[in-house]
């Protein structure tokens, strides 16, 4: 037996705190009677749960890492007709959903699953597992404005954490630099902002790791299912991982 909330996110019907909204709601019927306790338990093999009418399935659990290509938005749909990630996700049949956005013209890891818990445990705001991006950017920042990203930086929205910043490459005229950055947030366009914030604006990002998750060699536009050794170590990091230290203003 298991809490009702906790069953419903692992089908993949939405968050688990979602979930505890559509029970209070009275959506959900467990064998024909509607519950609107939270503290509820029911048993996923035997009972009949149903949400708005429609019964839950019971979907085997998939855990997707995709190279997202630049120009795919990171959604299930787009109403301009726009590339979608799941363009890219043809033989997967079970109905993923991102965790966490890549921007439209960001490139690189992005994971989706259908395991409502997996992806609320690594997306929720208190743990914060780190993210390694390659930025392209214009000139090269000088050793102090790193040293600023790495301090933590003032943006509309608050001070970010300490991030780790080094620099990757070094275009011999100046033009551009590749730095490697860890955030361990995930605020909107945090890192094209980060480097807005000291002048070098980022023309090509991509993300190279999530957690110990590296992209390696997945080609573009590929995506290839995690194993059941990197759903763990994830899941063990998540958990692992401290409250941020830094306070910040909300979004
Ligand atoms: N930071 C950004 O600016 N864009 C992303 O897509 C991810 C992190």
């Amino acid at each position: 037996m298991e809490r009702l909330q906790k069953i419903m996110a692992q089908a993949g019907v939405a968050s688990r705190r979602k979930c505890e909204e559509l029970i209070l709601q009275g959506k959900v019927q467990v064998n024909g009677e509607t519950v609107t306790e939270l503290g509820t338990k029911a048993d996923p093999d035997q009972d009949i749960i149903t949400v708005a009418g429609k019964p839950i399935k019971n979907e085997k659990k998939v855990y997707i890492m995709l190279n997202k290509p630049k120009g795919v938005i990171t959604s299930a749909s787009d109403p301009e007709g726009r590339k979608i990630v799941s363009d890219y996700l043809k033989g997967v049949k079970e109905r993923v959903y991102p965790i966490g956005r890549l921007d439209y013209d960001t490139e690189g890891l992005l994971l989706l699953t259908n395991d409502g818990e997996f992806a609320n445990l690594l997306s929720h705001p208190k743990y914060h597992v780190p993210k390694t991006y390659l930025a392209t950017v214009k000139g090269v920042p000088h050793g102090t404005e790193l040293d600023k990203l790495r301090q933590g930086i003032m943006l509309e929205d608050g001070m970010t954490s300490p991030a780790e910043v080094e620099y990757k490459d070094v275009d011999p005229d100046n033009k551009q630099s590749v730095i490697s950055i860890t955030i361990h947030e995930g605020r909107n366009r945090q890192v094209r902002r980060m480097f807005e914030a000291i002048s070098h604006p980022v023309t090509r990002l991509k993300r190279i790791s999530y957690g110990d998750l590296l992209l390696q060699n997945l080609k573009r536009g590929v995506y290839r299912h995690l194993t059941a050794d990197e759903i763990n170590t994830l899941t063990q990091l998540a958990k692992s991982a401290k409250p941020e230290g830094s306070p910040r203003k909300k979004r």
